[in-house]
């Protein structure tokens, strides 16, 4: 914990932020409990994203990576910018930038991105577009911890989606996202009150080895 006395939680965008939204107004309804210390940008297309976290009361700080610039300088203001706001666990929320595997070494177990696809499937850019391109009949999202193998760390939970006939990756995208919404607040409320972790002998949740992703179904809503 920190010296704020709740877990304090770093939040890393690149672009509008719906999922940082999603995770704040699930600590402010105390689905977590924790609370967002800093939201951090690593590019300007996220300035309207920082803007609606600044909104909230969030602290919000802009840590731009120029092209071909050191990415160990980078790194270094981003954990920097984490530890100075007392922020234990670090979620990557639509964050287009690969880490390093030094930087995620700082943070073991204490790393989480959500990704849109039902992981191990569909690494990477433009899956919604590579599921629609494949003939998918279902597609989604998925939350894992972060290893210093791209969208390859273990994976907590997946929400599935079905793709409809005339689906457009736009419109697989909403419904995508809308699932992202969901299903990010409630892994880092699990995390938060202490029920999953990552151990040596992978993920657990209630002290009991996660055998198989947490499914969640779309439809029971
Ligand atoms: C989400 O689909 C996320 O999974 C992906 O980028 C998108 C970011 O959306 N990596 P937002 O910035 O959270 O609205």
């Amino acid at each position: 914990m920190s010296s704020h006395g709740r877990l304090g939680l770093a939040v890393l965008i690149s672009g509008r932020g719906s999922n940082m939204l999603a995770l704040a107004q699930a600590c402010r309804e105390g689905r977590i409990d924790a609370r967002i210390a800093c939201v951090i940008a690593d590019r300007t297309e996220a300035a309207d994203g920082l803007a609606a976290a600044a909104e909230l009361g969030l602290e919000t700080r802009m840590i731009e990576a120029t092209a071909g610039a050191d990415r160990s300088r980078f790194e270094t203001a981003l954990a920097e910018a984490c530890d100075r706001a007392g922020a234990q666990l670090l979620l990557l929320a639509g964050f287009m930038r690969v880490l390093s595997a030094a930087f995620v070494a700082r943070y073991p177990g204490r790393l989480l991105n959500i990704h849109p696809s039902l992981l191990p499937k569909y690494k990477g850019l433009h899956t919604h577009r590579r599921a629609l391109e494949a003939g998918e009949r279902e597609h989604g999202a998925s939350v894992h911890f972060v290893t210093a193998e791209l969208d390859g760390g273990p994976v907590i939970c997946r929400a599935r989606v079905p793709i409809w006939p005339g689906d457009t990756e736009q419109s697989l995208a909403a419904r995508v996202l809308e699932q992202e919404h969901r299903i990010y607040p409630l892994v880092v409320g699990l995390m938060a009150s202490g029920r999953l972790a990552l151990t040596a002998n992978g993920i657990e949740l209630d002290g009991q080895a996660l055998q198989a992703p947490i499914e969640v179904d779309s439809a029971a809503e």
